[in-house]
């Protein structure tokens, strides 16, 4: 082999080994800037690390207000962190014109289809908009041709094409904001609770076409839900989230199998359908902790069933898990090896 084509080769291995997105150290914090200067901001995410490969199907879960939003506009640009590192294709993002060069890589959809379309706009105009910003070399007909197929790969008509964004079903109108996030050909998908606003029927037919989409594109997504099931049908790894930390990682079919966390555990107990034998679901007590205080140790101490004196003292460590995952638990039974802990911080 020439020194050329090893060092094609080379950097074509390196690129694929490179994830989508690398986060490090992710922390949103809300406030004013007295309060954030003075380190009393809210905590919505706290120090974040994860990667996700080209693609792959992340889920991530966990229960409202425990900052998964916060952390998805992060990943999409919308909003900016209070710290740590983001690399989207191994560029690291810190200005708004490493955004404008990254636009086209991540898309995200939004929970409320209606709300997130121009109702006044044209189906057609609304596909044609990002088509514009991040495909200015395109001419008119080569913009009419995308639209149609992307119209077609969301399971629309061309005809939907005109009609007017406030005569669509809520089940169309998740179909466009779909089409407008794929017309572009992200390398990451990011949908933010896209089945919560619709109906139970509608909802498979937007997890089929989510799937369908994937295979064909062979883009990353990331899927935040409230709903375990849809996880286990859709995401190859999962997160699961409480007070703007992740308590649990691993693949999917593993973690919902067999949970280590104990807040995995009552999540999970409170989908009957999904556990074999467990019939009563472990309820938490309380609410969610302010987080403008949140817990020493581990942030879920105040609702563990489990909790012991430890919990109050030390933040948990990655704990390796029989299901290959890992558990952010001090009774979690394997330690994870501390480079793999490190890393995982
Ligand atoms: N713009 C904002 N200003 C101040 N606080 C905010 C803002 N957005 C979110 N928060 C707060 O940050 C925390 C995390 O909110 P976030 O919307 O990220 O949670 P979530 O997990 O997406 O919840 P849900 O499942 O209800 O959508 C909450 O306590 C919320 O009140
Ligand atoms: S570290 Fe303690 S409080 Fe946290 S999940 Fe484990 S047992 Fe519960
Ligand atoms: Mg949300």
């Amino acid at each position: 082999m020439d020194a050329p084509q090893s060092a094609r080769l080379a950097s074509a291995a390196a690129r694929e080994r490179t994830p989508v997105l690398r986060a490090r150290k992710l922390s949103v914090h809300y406030g004013s800037r007295r309060e954030l200067r003075r380190g009393h901001g809210h905590v919505a995410v706290d120090g974040l690390s994860f990667d996700i490969a080209a693609g792959e199907t992340v889920g991530l879960v966990g229960e409202s207000g425990c900052g998964k939003s916060s952390l998805a506009r992060v990943l999409a640009g919308l909003q900016q962190p209070r710290q740590g590192y983001l690399a989207i294709q191994g560029q690291t993002m810190q200005s708004a014109r490493d955004w404008r060069q990254a636009r086209r890589c991540v898309q995200m959809v939004f929970q409320d289809p209606a709300a997130s379309l121009d109702p006044r706009m044209r189906v057609r105009s609304l596909l044609e908009e990002p088509l514009r910003a991040l495909r200015p070399e395109w001419d008119a007909a080569e913009r009419a041709a995308k639209i149609d197929e992307s119209l077609r790969a969301v399971g629309l008509s061309v005809e939907h094409g005109d009609r007017h964004a406030h005569r669509l079903s809520g089940g169309q109108a998740q179909r466009v904001a779909i089409a407008r996030a794929i017309i572009v050909a992200p390398d990451l998908l990011i949908c933010d609770e896209p089945l919560s606003a619709l109906d139970v029927s509608v909802q498979a037919q937007i997890i089929n076409l989510l799937r369908e989409i994937q295979q064909q594109t062979g883009m990353a997504l990331l899927l935040i839900t409230h709903d375990l099931a849809v996880v286990r049908a859709l995401c190859d790894r999962v997160y699961v989230m409480y007070l703007g930390s992740f308590m649990e990682q691993g693949r999917a079919d593993d973690v919902l199998a067999r949970p280590a966390h104990p807040y995995t555990r009552a999540l999970l107990s409170c989908v009957p359908r999904l556990e074999a034998g467990e019939t009563s679901p472990i309820l938490l007590e309380g609410e969610l902790p302010d987080p403008k205080n949140r817990p020493s140790g581990c942030v879920f101490r105040t609702r563990c069933p489990m909790v012991d004196d430890i919990c109050a003292r030390s933040v948990p460590d990655w704990h390796r898990q029989p299901h290959g995952g890992y558990s952010a638990c001090h009774f979690a039974a394997h330690q994870a090896s501390p480079m793999t802990a490190r890393a995982m911080r």
